[in-house]
């Protein structure tokens, strides 16, 4: 279990102070696969960092399995490599003079959980079953695919059996289709052994993928800690809704309790309580969530628009849609017959809409 509790942290640069992280507060669960998602710059790796002892932070504590590993307050600060930490990076960080059996076996034989020689290589042959490589063992690093390299990575970091696995965007360096694979594979890994892992992305389909719990950053703050499901059907505020998946927004202005007037005419939505009649929200709806018609017959649910791009990609198709002054993304089925120029009835649904004050 990691818990984390008002990490600070901030660097001095010739610009100023820079504040990374502005009070972090996270507790990743026994095995738990728990996600950092943000942007570039949001702090994901400083924390990581702070987690792993390879920074100190300013303020507040980390726990790793109950055990205070870092206190400002108490000046507690267990160095890297007494904490029980398999670390993952972006880069691999594999050594090429090393051939596959060398480079994970390395924690064991150099590392603070040293073990007998004889053990030695019956758990590098167990991690490497694990990733799949036992077939690769007197491989020179150097001779291996980006994605074998990855796992050679994967294996040594989980090799010492530690209680904490720590990966920094590991899949970043691969093509799209190996990055999906690997995912998986991933996630396999890591349930198997059981580990509590925090994994750092900026990407959201591997976090909403991944993860057991997601946590999106901004700013050095954690905006929003929900499941994958949670995150993705209600984020709590507007950066969230913008970073984490596809989103329609429509301005609108409260005219009455669950009334809102929008470009798509009056929507009936949850208004919060404090919205009084005229301030003005920003409505957000998922592009899956609208359906189209190809002409509105009875008026009562739809609004004219016009299609004005239309993005086949297999299964589905991606529309776009003119409604007034408001471009709309629409999602639909490969299938779906609407082209460009068609006039259409967009279905705007009376739930499904998020409302969110200020724009
Ligand atoms: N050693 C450092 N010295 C000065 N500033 C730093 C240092 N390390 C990080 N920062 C700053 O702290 C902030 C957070 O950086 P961090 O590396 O944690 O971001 P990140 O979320 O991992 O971004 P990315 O997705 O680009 O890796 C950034 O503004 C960054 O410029
Ligand atoms: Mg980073």
């Amino acid at each position: 279990m990691i818990q984390i509790s008002g990490l600070k942290k901030y660097f001095r640069t010739r610009d100023g102070r820079v504040e990374a992280l502005r009070g972090i507060d996270l507790e990743v669960a026994e095995g738990e696969f728990c996600v950092l998602l943000g942007p570039s710059g949001c702090g994901k790796t400083t924390t990581l960092r702070c987690v792993a002892g390879l920074e100190r932070a300013d303020a507040g504590e980390i726990r790793i399995s109950g055990a205070v590993v870092s206190s400002s307050a108490r000046g507690v600060q267990v160095p890297a490599e007494k904490r029980d930490i398999g670390m993952v990076f972006q880069s691999y960080a594999i050594w090429p003079h090393m051939n596959v059996f060398q480079n994970v076996a390395f924690p064991l034989i150099r590392g603070r959980r040293q073990v007998p020689r004889r053990l030695v290589a019956e758990k590098v042959r167990r991690a490497l079953s694990l990733v799949q490589l036992e077939h690769m063992e007197s491989r020179p690093a150097t001779d291996l695919s980006g994605g074998q390299q990855q796992r050679v990575a994967m294996a040594r970091a989980v090799v010492t059996e530690p209680q904490i696995l720590l990966m920094d965007e590991p899949l970043s360096n691969l093509d799209a289709r190996l990055r999906e694979q690997m995912r998986l594979e991933l996630k396999k890994i890591t349930s198997s052994v059981g580990v509590t892992t925090l994994y750092v992305t900026h990407d959201q389909a591997e976090a909403l993928s991944l993860g057991d719990k997601v946590c999106v950053m901004h700013e050095g703050e954690i905006l929003q800690i929900g499941t994958p499901r949670e995150v993705y059907a209600r984020p709590d505020n507007l950066f969230v809704a913008q970073f984490v998946g596809e989103m329609n927004f429509v301005p609108g202005r409260v005219t009455g309790a669950g009334q809102v007037d929008s470009p798509l005419g009056q929507v009936r939505c949850h208004v919060p309580p404090r919205c009084e009649p005229g301030s003005e929200l920003t409505l957000a709806i998922r592009p899956e969530r609208l359906t189209l018609k190809h002409e509105l017959n009875d008026g009562s649910d739809g609004v004219k628009g016009t299609v004005i791009s239309k993005n086949y990609v297999g299964d589905a198709a991606l529309f776009e849609v003119q409604v007034r002054d408001v471009i709309l993304r629409i999602k639909l089925p490969g299938d779906s017959d609407f082209a460009i120029g068609n006039q259409v009835a967009v279905v705007v649904p009376a739930d499904h809409w998020r409302v969110y004050t200020g724009s």
